[in-house]
């Protein structure tokens, strides 16, 4: 019996919410650990489509689901979601669905303060961020000021938490020239959403210790993409969590001893939203065919999707930085059709040929790719459910993208629908 944590291996929006689908309807309990409502994924169940941002995919299912503590959780879009989904006959209750006491919330200022620091960032150094304030309430939460799902719980010491909050964020909103927040405003939001939360209140780490010591399955629903990762990401144009696996243990309140997998959602191409880095990046009728053929617009804000070749040195990378055990390759389909394909095999910068992604922001935006091409092919591996089913020319493009990451796909996904999967190893029965 196996815990497996999911995570996405590139820059997000891998394809997660099939692959996450699958794997829920064979686990006991789902947990996010990380981000919040910046992600986004369309699990399609019997022919209806489910939009998720915060909530665990396994509710859809009727599966007991958790929001870890390393969520950053707006009460309101939480509630929303909930009801968006109940409107689709999705029944949530908090016999399924339970939020971390201890998780961080978000608050309006916090969604303000995202949208006034980005609006008002020159182009080189905006981030592309959702604007769902993730940022600032990740900051307020590591700066000790912030106000948590358990504060709702207490309306009488609140007021107290919302000053030391202020002190902070009105000296910001001074110093921007805009208006300051009122006490009271935001007294008033919390309280008017607290008794929609405290129901789904509990100790996020001692449900998933309960279900560990009862064998039960374990599945950690990571959101973006390891290249997103704060530490290990291509900072600053990164989100404000950890994305890699490791996060998963601290994120909901278990030692690592209790993660046995890790699958890396990975596409067989590469995408990213918002600004920053991007070495395999197609500006030109490549990255078009690309984002046509993937349909690559983003769930959460509709953005189109930056495209680009794959890149086999940032996953290879990811690789190590969350220990991947094997893929989740997804998307081979949209290659479909294309006379050759590249795959990014090593860097050059400076003139010296490099084999990992630097730390820093200069060298990063300075790496040039280094590509081996490859034959493509011009028959469908749309729908493929075995290898035998896949041409010759696909099956080497898989072989090669192993070996140069140096990780086994696990699983092949070759179109939207659940059951156009190849299974290699099933990750909960490694
Ligand atoms: P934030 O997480 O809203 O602060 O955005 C920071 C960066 O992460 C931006 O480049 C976003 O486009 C990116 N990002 C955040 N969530 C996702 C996601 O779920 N998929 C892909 N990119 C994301």
């Amino acid at each position: 019996m196996a815990n497996v944590v999911v995570v996405g291996s590139q820059w997000g929006d891998e394809g997660k919410g099939k692959i996450v689908d699958w794997l829920s309807e064979q686990a006991d309990v789902i947990v996010r650990f990380q981000g919040g409502h910046n992600a986004g994924h369309t699990l399609v169940i019997d022919g209806v489509s489910y939009k998720l941002s915060l909530l665990p995919s396994g509710v859809v299912r009727g599966k007991l689901s958790v929001i870890g503590n390393g969520v950053v959780v707006d009460p309101h879009a939480l509630v929303s979601e909930i009801e968006r989904l109940k409107e689709q006959g999705v029944e949530i209750t908090p016999d399924i669905l339970r939020v971390a006491d201890n998780a961080t919330l978000i608050l309006s200022v916090h969604r303000e303060l995202d949208a006034l620091r980005e609006n008002a960032a020159s182009k080189e150094n905006r981030i592309g961020t959702t604007k769902r304030g993730i940022g600032p309430a990740y900051e307020d939460k590591v700066g000790r000021r912030a106000v948590r799902v358990m504060d709702l719980a207490n309306l009488e010491t609140l007021p107290g938490k919302i000053d030391r909050m202020l002190v902070h964020h009105n000296a910001l909103l001074r110093g921007l020239g805009e208006p300051e927040i009122s006490a009271d405003d935001l007294y008033k939001e919390l309280a008017s959403v607290a008794e929609k939360i405290l129901p789904y209140m509990d100790r996020s780490w001692q449900i998933l210790d309960e279900a560990r010591r009862a064998g039960k399955r374990i599945l950690f629903e990571g959101a973006q993409g390891a290249l997103l990762d704060n530490d290990h990401g291509t900072y600053p144009f990164v989100t404000s969590s950890n994305t890699v696996s490791g996060q998963a243990a601290a994120g909901c309140g278990l030692g690592p001893n209790s993660i046995d997998y890790v699958l890396g959602i990975t596409k067989a191409y590469t995408t990213r939203v918002g600004e920053g880095p991007f070495p395999t990046e197609q500006q030109n009728e490549v990255g078009e065919f690309l984002g046509t053929r993937g349909h690559e617009f983003g769930v959460v804000t509709g953005r189109k999707r930056r495209c680009g070749w794959f890149d086999a040195v940032i996953v290879r990378q990811t690789v190590c930085t969350s220990g991947i055990s094997g893929i989740a390759l997804t998307k081979l389909d949209v290659l479909d059709g294309l006379d050759e394909i590249k795959i990014c095999v090593g860097y050059e910068l400076d003139g010296e040929r490099i084999d990992y992604l630097p730390a820093s922001q200069g060298a990063q935006a300075r790496v040039v790719p280094i590509y081996e091409t490859l034959p493509g092919w011009k028959e469908t591996t749309k729908g493929a459910r075995s290898w035998a089913d896949l041409p010759a020319q696909a099956v080497k493009y898989v072989r090669h993208v192993e070996e140069l990451i140096g990780a086994p796909v696990a699983l092949l996904s070759t179109s939207p629908e659940r059951d156009d999967t190849i299974l290699v190893q099933n990750p909960f029965q490694d």
